[in-house]
């Protein structure tokens, strides 16, 4: 059977996710939020993602594997896949796989994912990486928490799952 596909992804109004390859805001409550959605689980992460990850290091307790054309062979504790079809055979086994971007492994897995694990920032930010654009109508809200108090961020955010109709 093939894997669930979860997109998990933090975004501003203005679709804004990332910007020089790295993120466009440090929301602790967002990295604990993604910590959780994630832990034990398999992510699959483009090329520029890995290189923003800090010190290039694989999250702990997960399955880390990165989509490449140009890296020659996978960064210790990570696992490589040459495409998408390719990444799709190495994690046959699981049950859930979670798609951690960036914008282009995102924009290509947006139309096969059945979940979506969506941070939304109430700001627009000024970016060179945006989210795809999401049809709403396709999607059905079922979970939902506003944070409107964070003393770290002078904006609301909320944390959103959408599954497939
Ligand atoms: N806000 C969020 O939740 C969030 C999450 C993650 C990332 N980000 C941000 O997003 C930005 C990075 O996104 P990005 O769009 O620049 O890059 P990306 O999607 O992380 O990686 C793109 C790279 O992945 C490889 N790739 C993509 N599709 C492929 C395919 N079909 N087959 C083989 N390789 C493929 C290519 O690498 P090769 O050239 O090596 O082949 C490509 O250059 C950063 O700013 C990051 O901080 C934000």
């Amino acid at each position: 059977m093939k894997p669930k596909i979860s997109i998990v992804v933090a975004m501003a109004k203005n679709r804004a996710i990332g910007k020089n390859g790295q993120l466009l805001w440090h929301i602790s409550n967002d990295l604990k939020h993604f910590k959780k959605v994630t832990s034990g689980k398999c992510v699959v992460m483009g090329h520029n993602t890995y290189v923003s990850l800090p010190g290039q290091k694989a999250l702990p307790n997960r399955r880390n594997v990165i989509i490449s054309d140009r890296l020659d062979s996978a960064p210790e504790g990570f696992e490589l896949a040459t495409s998408i079809p390719k990444a799709m055979e190495l994690v046959q086994n699981e049950t859930e796989i979670f798609i951690m971007g960036g914008g282009m492994i995102y924009e290509q897995f947006l139309s096969k994912a059945d979940t979506l694990y969506l941070t939304r920032v109430e700001k627009e930010f000024e970016a060179d990486t945006y989210f795809p654009i999401i049809n709403f109508e396709e999607w059905e809200l079922t979970e939902l928490e506003v944070i409107d108090d964070d003393p770290q961020v002078d904006y609301s955010y909320r944390f959103e799952t959408w599954e497939r109709k």
